[in-house]
């Protein structure tokens, strides 16, 4: 049958694996018939997420990402990819009068450093075939952001300009780089966000999204088809999924 959208016969690297967007992601891409290596520091709940895979053939590595060795190792034990979709990520508001190196190098680890230089390893290792996908979770908080997201939104508006720069440098050999840029999506992260600015506020801001809060599987479909030979000609750019959000906001 034809279908554009198949992910048969292509070895996907998944990030943040354990949790949310990037263990949803993981477990759809498997049911389009790739092959996956999933990937977090959490074993029990990445295991959890292998159990939920479909088929065999996947493989899974704990790995803090924000500690360059354990990237050189994750690096090492992958096979040769034709996907890699970062979805590690994490937030934590800050005041910007309260900002100290301290508080925002470890989201810049994970959220902008561990990227690069996962990217920079797999590349210099041979790891990525021609005509693959890059797909990077950015947030609608990089270009509409809100008060004490500096650290967050600032990696995230970053890491649509690296994508961007990878996909220059690397169109050559078809290798494409895209992000996907979500509003609110129903995970851990919600959770945490609800907590730092309390229930009666969050609620307030979800009544404002058209098509109601996403669902990971919402951010899953739109990286199929970013992994998929069906976005073959869509290159540096960014997909915002925000359930209509924005687009009545002036
Ligand atoms: N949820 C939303 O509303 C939303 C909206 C826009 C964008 N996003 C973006 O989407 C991505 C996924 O978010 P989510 O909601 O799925 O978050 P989540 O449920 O909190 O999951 C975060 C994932 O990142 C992994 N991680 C965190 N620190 C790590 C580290 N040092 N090394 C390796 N892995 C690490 C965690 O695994 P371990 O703890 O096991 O290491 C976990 O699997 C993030 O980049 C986020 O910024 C989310």
């Amino acid at each position: 049958m034809y279908n554009p959208f198949s992910l048969q016969g292509k070895t996907v690297l998944v990030t943040g694996a354990s949790s949310g967007i990037g263990q949803q992601i993981a477990i759809s891409v498997t049911k389009m018939g790739a092959k996956v290596v999933i990937t977090a520091r959490n074993k029990e709940r990445l295991l959890a997420t292998y159990e939920q895979l479909v088929a065999e053939g996947h493989q899974w590595v704990l790995a803090d990402l924000a500690k360059e060795e354990e990237i050189k190792n994750l690096v090492n034990a992958v096979p040769k990819l034709d996907g890699v979709v970062h979805s590690a990520g994490i937030i934590q508001p800050f005041p910007i009068k309260f900002l100290k190196k301290k508080n925002f190098e470890p989201i810049q680890s994970i959220n902008y450093n561990a990227i690069l230089l996962l990217t920079a390893a797999l590349l210099s290792n041979k790891k990525i075939n021609r005509q693959a996908s890059f797909v990077f979770l950015s947030s609608i908080a990089s270009q509409y952001p809100y008060k004490g997201a500096a650290t967050y939104a600032s990696t995230k508006a970053a890491i649509e300009a690296f994508a961007k720069v990878l996909a220059v440098e690397h169109s050559s050999k078809g290798i494409r780089s895209n992000c996907l840029s979500p509003g609110m999506v129903k995970t851990a992260m919600y959770e945490q966000t609800e907590q730092a600015v309390g229930a009666k506020k969050m609620s307030a801001y979800i009544e404002q999204y058209p098509l109601g809060v996403g669902t990971p599987e919402d951010i899953a479909n739109a990286t199929i088809f970013l992994l998929s030979d069906a976005s073959k000609w869509i290159n540096g750019i960014t997909i915002r999924l925000d359930g209509g959000l924005l687009a009545g906001m002036h």
